[in-house]
Protein backbone atom coordinates (compact mmCIF):
# COMPACT_ATOMS: atom_id res chain seq x y z
CA UNK A 1 0.00 0.00 0.00
CA UNK A 2 1.29 3.70 -0.90
CA UNK A 3 1.52 6.09 2.04
CA UNK A 4 0.38 9.44 0.69
CA UNK A 5 1.01 12.76 2.82
CA UNK A 6 -0.96 15.74 3.45
CA UNK A 7 2.41 17.25 1.92
CA UNK A 8 5.86 17.00 1.51
CA UNK A 9 8.75 19.25 0.55
CA UNK A 10 11.25 17.55 -2.28
CA UNK A 11 15.52 18.39 -1.79
CA UNK A 12 17.39 16.10 -4.43
CA UNK A 13 20.54 14.31 -3.23
CA UNK A 14 22.69 17.24 -4.87
CA UNK A 15 20.65 19.67 -3.53
CA UNK A 16 21.29 18.39 -0.21
CA UNK A 17 25.41 18.01 -0.57
CA UNK A 18 25.25 21.62 -1.68
CA UNK A 19 23.19 23.19 1.23
CA UNK A 20 25.16 21.32 3.44
CA UNK A 21 28.60 22.35 1.90
CA UNK A 22 27.23 26.19 2.13
CA UNK A 23 26.78 25.55 5.69
CA UNK A 24 29.68 24.38 6.58
CA UNK A 25 31.28 26.82 4.90
CA UNK A 26 29.38 29.19 6.85
CA UNK A 27 30.24 28.14 10.24
CA UNK A 28 33.99 27.24 9.10
CA UNK A 29 34.59 30.45 8.40
CA UNK A 30 32.73 31.87 11.36
CA UNK A 31 30.23 34.40 8.65
CA UNK A 32 27.50 36.22 9.84
CA UNK A 33 24.28 34.23 9.82
CA UNK A 34 21.60 36.88 9.41
CA UNK A 35 21.00 38.46 6.74
CA UNK A 36 24.42 38.21 5.04
CA UNK A 37 25.35 36.75 1.32
CA UNK A 38 22.73 34.40 1.29
CA UNK A 39 19.75 36.31 1.99
CA UNK A 40 21.00 39.10 -0.21
CA UNK A 41 21.55 36.51 -3.54
CA UNK A 42 17.85 35.37 -2.61
CA UNK A 43 16.53 38.90 -2.94
CA UNK A 44 18.19 39.33 -6.41
CA UNK A 45 16.98 35.64 -7.49
CA UNK A 46 13.58 36.22 -6.59
CA UNK A 47 14.25 39.96 -8.11
CA UNK A 48 14.88 38.49 -11.70
CA UNK A 49 12.77 35.15 -11.43
CA UNK A 50 9.29 37.11 -10.06
CA UNK A 51 9.89 39.73 -12.15
CA UNK A 52 9.66 42.04 -8.94
CA UNK A 53 11.50 44.96 -8.63
CA UNK A 54 12.46 45.03 -4.98
CA UNK A 55 12.57 42.41 -3.05
CA UNK A 56 13.13 42.12 1.00
CA UNK A 57 13.94 38.68 3.07
CA UNK A 58 11.66 38.53 6.08
CA UNK A 59 11.76 35.81 9.17
CA UNK A 60 8.42 34.73 7.89
CA UNK A 61 5.42 35.19 6.26
CA UNK A 62 4.14 36.92 9.13
CA UNK A 63 6.84 39.11 9.48
CA UNK A 64 6.69 40.45 6.23
CA UNK A 65 3.44 41.05 6.65
CA UNK A 66 3.89 43.43 9.29
CA UNK A 67 6.63 44.77 7.90
CA UNK A 68 4.70 45.75 4.74
CA UNK A 69 1.87 47.55 7.35
CA UNK A 70 4.07 49.45 9.74
CA UNK A 71 6.04 50.52 6.08
CA UNK A 72 2.28 51.80 5.06
CA UNK A 73 1.06 53.02 8.76
CA UNK A 74 -2.36 51.57 9.03
CA UNK A 75 -2.46 53.15 12.59
CA UNK A 76 -6.05 53.75 12.95
CA UNK A 77 -7.14 53.21 9.76
CA UNK A 78 -9.59 50.02 8.31
CA UNK A 79 -8.28 47.32 5.83
CA UNK A 80 -10.45 45.47 4.07
CA UNK A 81 -9.55 41.52 4.00
CA UNK A 82 -11.35 38.46 3.39
CA UNK A 83 -12.35 37.06 6.47
CA UNK A 84 -11.25 33.24 4.41
CA UNK A 85 -7.86 33.29 5.24
CA UNK A 86 -5.09 32.56 7.52
CA UNK A 87 -5.19 34.11 10.80
CA UNK A 88 -2.00 35.93 10.23
CA UNK A 89 -3.59 38.76 8.01
CA UNK A 90 -5.43 39.39 10.38
CA UNK A 91 -3.17 39.52 13.28
CA UNK A 92 -0.56 41.78 11.11
CA UNK A 93 -3.17 44.38 10.76
CA UNK A 94 -3.84 44.49 14.75
CA UNK A 95 -0.21 44.39 15.87
CA UNK A 96 0.21 47.06 13.05
CA UNK A 97 -2.61 49.69 14.88
CA UNK A 98 -5.10 49.28 12.21
CA UNK A 99 -8.51 47.58 12.36
CA UNK A 100 -9.61 44.26 10.07
CA UNK A 101 -13.07 44.52 8.00
CA UNK A 102 -13.61 41.66 6.51
CA UNK A 103 -15.06 40.78 3.12
CA UNK A 104 -17.37 37.69 1.76
CA UNK A 105 -15.83 35.59 -0.71
CA UNK A 106 -16.67 34.62 -4.57
CA UNK A 107 -17.78 30.77 -5.48
CA UNK A 108 -13.92 30.67 -6.35
CA UNK A 109 -13.19 31.20 -2.66
CA UNK A 110 -11.16 34.36 -3.45
CA UNK A 111 -11.90 38.03 -2.11
CA UNK A 112 -15.93 39.03 -3.90
CA UNK A 113 -14.95 42.39 -5.77
CA UNK A 114 -18.88 43.22 -5.14
CA UNK A 115 -18.72 42.84 -1.22
CA UNK A 116 -15.18 44.48 -1.43
CA UNK A 117 -17.33 47.56 -3.11
CA UNK A 118 -20.04 47.84 -0.49
CA UNK A 119 -17.29 47.99 2.37
CA UNK A 120 -14.94 51.08 1.51
CA UNK A 121 -15.70 54.13 3.99
CA UNK A 122 -13.48 56.73 4.36
CA UNK A 123 -11.37 55.24 7.18
CA UNK A 124 -10.21 52.34 4.25
CA UNK A 125 -6.14 52.66 3.97
CA UNK A 126 -5.43 48.84 2.49
CA UNK A 127 -7.31 46.49 0.89
CA UNK A 128 -5.28 42.73 1.38
CA UNK A 129 -5.85 40.10 -1.63
CA UNK A 130 -4.80 36.16 -0.78
CA UNK A 131 -4.54 34.32 -3.57
CA UNK A 132 -6.08 31.62 -1.43
CA UNK A 133 -4.46 28.02 -2.58
CA UNK A 134 -2.35 29.56 -5.24
CA UNK A 135 -5.16 30.76 -7.01
CA UNK A 136 -5.50 34.47 -8.28
CA UNK A 137 -9.06 35.97 -8.57
CA UNK A 138 -9.89 36.46 -12.23
CA UNK A 139 -10.96 39.50 -10.93
CA UNK A 140 -7.87 41.22 -9.70
CA UNK A 141 -7.44 44.31 -12.61
CA UNK A 142 -10.72 45.32 -11.55
CA UNK A 143 -9.52 45.10 -8.12
CA UNK A 144 -6.38 46.92 -9.20
CA UNK A 145 -8.22 49.43 -11.08
CA UNK A 146 -10.78 50.18 -8.02
CA UNK A 147 -7.64 50.45 -5.40
CA UNK A 148 -6.51 53.17 -7.67
CA UNK A 149 -9.33 55.18 -8.20
CA UNK A 150 -10.10 54.98 -4.74
CA UNK A 151 -6.76 56.04 -3.75
CA UNK A 152 -6.63 52.72 -1.33
CA UNK A 153 -3.40 50.60 -1.37
CA UNK A 154 -3.47 47.19 -2.73
CA UNK A 155 -1.15 44.73 -0.45
CA UNK A 156 -0.90 40.91 -1.79
CA UNK A 157 -0.91 38.43 0.41
CA UNK A 158 0.98 35.93 -1.68
CA UNK A 159 1.70 33.50 1.21
CA UNK A 160 0.08 30.90 -1.20
CA UNK A 161 0.99 31.77 -4.39
CA UNK A 162 4.58 32.13 -5.26
CA UNK A 163 4.88 30.96 -8.98
CA UNK A 164 1.28 31.29 -9.97
CA UNK A 165 0.07 34.62 -12.44
CA UNK A 166 -2.50 35.82 -14.14
CA UNK A 167 -2.98 38.36 -16.82
CA UNK A 168 0.71 37.50 -17.54
CA UNK A 169 1.55 39.21 -14.49
CA UNK A 170 3.18 37.12 -11.87
CA UNK A 171 1.35 37.07 -8.27
CA UNK A 172 3.37 39.45 -5.95
CA UNK A 173 3.38 42.28 -8.91
CA UNK A 174 -0.25 43.28 -8.80
CA UNK A 175 -0.43 45.23 -5.20
CA UNK A 176 1.75 47.98 -4.34
CA UNK A 177 3.28 46.07 -2.12
CA UNK A 178 3.15 41.54 -1.71
CA UNK A 179 4.25 38.91 1.12
CA UNK A 180 4.61 35.57 0.53
CA UNK A 181 5.59 32.71 3.34
CA UNK A 182 8.23 29.80 2.92
CA UNK A 183 6.76 28.47 5.57
CA UNK A 184 7.10 24.50 5.76
CA UNK A 185 4.30 23.25 3.70
CA UNK A 186 4.35 26.32 0.78
CA UNK A 187 5.18 24.75 -2.69
CA UNK A 188 8.89 27.22 -2.16
CA UNK A 189 10.16 25.93 1.30
CA UNK A 190 12.58 27.19 3.65
CA UNK A 191 11.13 25.73 6.98
CA UNK A 192 10.46 29.62 7.67
CA UNK A 193 10.76 32.41 5.99
CA UNK A 194 9.02 35.32 3.87
CA UNK A 195 9.42 37.53 1.24
CA UNK A 196 8.19 41.19 0.31
CA UNK A 197 8.32 42.60 -2.99
CA UNK A 198 7.05 46.26 -4.27
CA UNK A 199 7.55 48.23 -6.96
CA UNK A 200 7.91 51.51 -5.31
CA UNK A 201 11.48 52.28 -4.27
CA UNK A 202 10.80 54.42 -1.43
CA UNK A 203 9.12 51.78 0.67
CA UNK A 204 11.51 49.29 -0.24
CA UNK A 205 14.05 52.01 1.04
CA UNK A 206 11.37 52.32 4.32
CA UNK A 207 11.44 48.56 4.33
CA UNK A 208 14.81 47.77 4.58
CA UNK A 209 15.23 49.99 7.81
CA UNK A 210 11.89 48.61 9.29
CA UNK A 211 13.32 45.24 8.86
CA UNK A 212 16.08 45.72 11.16
CA UNK A 213 14.71 47.92 14.21
CA UNK A 214 14.48 50.69 12.32
CA UNK A 215 18.35 51.09 11.96
CA UNK A 216 18.98 52.82 9.32
CA UNK A 217 23.03 52.87 10.54
CA UNK A 218 23.84 50.37 13.32
CA UNK A 219 22.41 52.12 16.14
CA UNK A 220 20.89 54.76 14.52
CA UNK A 221 17.23 54.65 14.63
CA UNK A 222 14.77 56.93 12.86
CA UNK A 223 12.08 54.85 12.42
CA UNK A 224 10.33 52.36 14.88
CA UNK A 225 10.52 48.69 13.68
CA UNK A 226 11.32 44.93 15.01
CA UNK A 227 13.02 42.18 13.83
CA UNK A 228 11.85 40.80 11.29
CA UNK A 229 15.46 39.11 9.80
CA UNK A 230 15.71 36.32 7.69
CA UNK A 231 18.29 33.54 9.07
CA UNK A 232 21.50 32.69 6.40
CA UNK A 233 20.09 28.97 6.69
CA UNK A 234 16.70 29.44 5.65
CA UNK A 235 17.88 31.35 2.54
CA UNK A 236 20.37 28.53 1.57
CA UNK A 237 17.04 26.35 1.49
CA UNK A 238 14.94 29.01 -0.38
CA UNK A 239 17.65 29.33 -2.96
CA UNK A 240 17.65 25.68 -4.16
CA UNK A 241 13.87 25.38 -3.91
CA UNK A 242 13.74 28.63 -6.12
CA UNK A 243 16.04 26.77 -8.64
CA UNK A 244 13.18 23.97 -9.05
CA UNK A 245 10.33 25.71 -9.12
CA UNK A 246 9.51 26.07 -12.24
CA UNK A 247 9.59 21.91 -12.24
CA UNK A 248 7.81 21.67 -9.53
CA UNK A 249 4.86 23.28 -10.61
CA UNK A 250 5.08 21.22 -13.59
CA UNK A 251 4.84 18.10 -11.40
CA UNK A 252 2.13 19.54 -9.51
CA UNK A 253 0.29 20.15 -13.26
CA UNK A 254 0.99 16.62 -14.20
CA UNK A 255 -0.97 15.32 -10.76
CA UNK A 256 -4.00 17.84 -11.12
CA UNK A 257 -4.43 16.43 -15.03
CA UNK A 258 -4.24 13.07 -13.39
CA UNK A 259 -7.20 14.03 -10.17
CA UNK A 260 -9.15 15.91 -13.34
CA UNK A 261 -9.87 12.46 -14.35
CA UNK A 262 -11.19 10.65 -11.46
CA UNK A 263 -13.18 14.37 -10.33
CA UNK A 264 -15.22 14.45 -13.93
CA UNK A 265 -16.21 10.54 -12.99
CA UNK A 266 -18.36 12.36 -9.96
CA UNK A 267 -19.76 15.48 -11.74
CA UNK A 268 -23.79 13.36 -11.48
CA UNK A 269 -22.89 14.07 -7.37
CA UNK A 270 -22.52 17.88 -7.94
CA UNK A 271 -18.69 17.75 -7.21
CA UNK A 272 -16.29 19.37 -9.37
CA UNK A 273 -12.37 20.80 -9.35
CA UNK A 274 -12.77 24.89 -7.94
CA UNK A 275 -12.69 26.26 -11.70
CA UNK A 276 -10.76 29.28 -12.26
CA UNK A 277 -10.84 31.21 -15.62
CA UNK A 278 -7.82 30.59 -17.88
CA UNK A 279 -6.55 33.56 -17.43
CA UNK A 280 -5.37 33.03 -13.98
CA UNK A 281 -2.87 30.01 -13.18
CA UNK A 282 -2.32 28.15 -10.52
CA UNK A 283 0.86 26.86 -8.93
CA UNK A 284 -1.34 24.51 -7.63
CA UNK A 285 -0.15 24.91 -3.83
CA UNK A 286 -3.69 23.41 -2.95
CA UNK A 287 -6.07 21.05 -5.80
CA UNK A 288 -9.60 21.94 -4.76
CA UNK A 289 -12.78 20.30 -4.90
CA UNK A 290 -15.92 21.75 -4.08
CA UNK A 291 -18.11 19.22 -2.26
CA UNK A 292 -22.14 20.37 -1.60
CA UNK A 293 -22.22 17.36 0.91
CA UNK A 294 -20.27 18.83 3.60
CA UNK A 295 -21.02 16.48 5.93
CA UNK A 296 -19.27 13.55 4.46
CA UNK A 297 -15.82 15.13 4.69
CA UNK A 298 -14.91 14.39 7.87
CA UNK A 299 -16.10 11.00 6.86
CA UNK A 300 -14.18 10.66 3.91
CA UNK A 301 -10.80 11.82 5.81
CA UNK A 302 -10.75 9.30 8.17
CA UNK A 303 -11.84 6.56 5.43
CA UNK A 304 -8.84 7.35 2.89
CA UNK A 305 -6.64 7.19 5.83
CA UNK A 306 -7.82 4.27 7.50
CA UNK A 307 -8.31 2.25 4.25
CA UNK A 308 -5.84 3.49 1.88
CA UNK A 309 -3.00 5.28 4.07
CA UNK A 310 -3.98 8.81 2.38
CA UNK A 311 -3.41 11.65 5.05
CA UNK A 312 -5.72 14.08 4.45
CA UNK A 313 -4.61 18.08 2.68
CA UNK A 314 -8.12 18.82 4.29
CA UNK A 315 -9.47 22.02 3.31
CA UNK A 316 -7.52 25.34 3.02
CA UNK A 317 -9.02 26.64 5.90
CA UNK A 318 -12.32 25.15 7.40
CA UNK A 319 -13.31 28.33 9.70
CA UNK A 320 -13.02 32.09 8.61
CA UNK A 321 -11.46 34.37 10.92
CA UNK A 322 -14.56 36.19 11.85
CA UNK A 323 -15.96 32.39 13.45
CA UNK A 324 -12.61 31.79 15.38
CA UNK A 325 -12.86 32.37 19.39
CA UNK A 326 -9.74 34.76 19.25
CA UNK A 327 -11.46 36.98 16.24
CA UNK A 328 -14.87 36.41 16.94
CA UNK A 329 -17.60 39.57 14.83
CA UNK A 330 -20.80 39.61 15.26
CA UNK A 331 -21.25 39.76 11.14
CA UNK A 332 -22.73 37.33 8.29
CA UNK A 333 -19.95 36.50 5.39
CA UNK A 334 -22.94 33.91 4.14
CA UNK A 335 -20.67 32.97 0.92
CA UNK A 336 -17.45 32.56 3.32
CA UNK A 337 -19.33 30.41 5.77
CA UNK A 338 -20.62 27.86 3.07
CA UNK A 339 -17.35 27.17 0.59
CA UNK A 340 -15.07 26.84 4.18
CA UNK A 341 -17.27 23.72 4.65
CA UNK A 342 -17.99 22.55 1.69
CA UNK A 343 -14.21 22.27 -0.09
CA UNK A 344 -11.62 19.69 0.01
CA UNK A 345 -8.30 19.14 -1.10
CA UNK A 346 -6.24 16.32 -2.19
CA UNK A 347 -2.76 15.78 -1.68
CA UNK A 348 -0.43 17.17 -3.94
CA UNK A 349 3.76 17.93 -3.87
CA UNK A 350 6.57 17.27 -6.23
CA UNK A 351 7.57 14.19 -5.66
CA UNK A 352 4.07 12.49 -5.74
CA UNK A 353 4.33 9.68 -8.07
CA UNK A 354 1.95 9.38 -10.88
CA UNK A 355 1.10 5.94 -9.48
CA UNK A 356 0.17 7.75 -6.24
CA UNK A 357 -1.90 10.47 -8.00
CA UNK A 358 -4.06 7.46 -9.60
CA UNK A 359 -4.28 5.47 -6.39
CA UNK A 360 -5.63 8.73 -4.45
CA UNK A 361 -7.80 9.19 -7.37
CA UNK A 362 -9.43 5.73 -7.13
CA UNK A 363 -9.96 5.55 -3.65
CA UNK A 364 -11.41 8.86 -4.19
CA UNK A 365 -13.87 8.07 -6.47
CA UNK A 366 -14.76 4.57 -4.67
CA UNK A 367 -15.44 6.06 -1.48
CA UNK A 368 -17.58 8.96 -2.19
CA UNK A 369 -19.46 7.05 -4.62
CA UNK A 370 -20.17 4.92 -1.97
CA UNK A 371 -20.88 7.16 0.42
CA UNK A 372 -22.88 9.34 -1.74
CA UNK A 373 -24.70 6.43 -3.16
CA UNK A 374 -26.16 5.14 0.36
CA UNK A 375 -27.75 8.83 0.83
CA UNK A 376 -29.81 8.74 -2.48
C1 LIG B 1 -2.65 33.32 3.77
C2 LIG B 1 -1.50 33.29 4.74
N1 LIG B 1 -0.99 34.44 5.19
C3 LIG B 1 0.05 34.48 6.03
C4 LIG B 1 0.64 33.32 6.49
C5 LIG B 1 1.75 33.39 7.47
O1 LIG B 1 2.94 32.83 6.99
P1 LIG B 1 4.00 32.22 8.01
O2 LIG B 1 3.46 30.95 8.55
O3 LIG B 1 5.21 32.00 7.13
O4 LIG B 1 4.24 33.23 9.06
C6 LIG B 1 0.15 32.09 6.05
C7 LIG B 1 0.76 30.85 6.52
O5 LIG B 1 0.41 29.75 6.25
C8 LIG B 1 -0.94 32.06 5.16
O6 LIG B 1 -1.47 30.91 4.73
Amino acid sequence: MFNIKSFKYYFSEEQINRITNKITTILSQQDFLTMGKNCSDLEKRFSESNKSPYVLTTSSGTSALELVLSAVNIEKHDVLLPSNTFVATASAIIRSGGTPVYVDCDTDLNLSFEDLRLKITPKTKAVIIVHIGGYITPQIQKIQAWCKENKVLLIEDAAHAIGSHAYSTNAGNFGDAATFSLFTTKVLTAGEGGLVTTKHESLYNKMSILRNHGQAQDNIVPLRGSNWRMHEFNAILAIEQLSTLKDNIKHRKRIALIYDQYINQLSNFKIKRLQISSVSQSNLYKYIILLPDSELIPILIETLHKNYNIASAGRVYPIPIHLQEGYFEKICLPATERYCQEHFCLPIYMNMSVEEAHYTGQALVKELTQLLSSKE
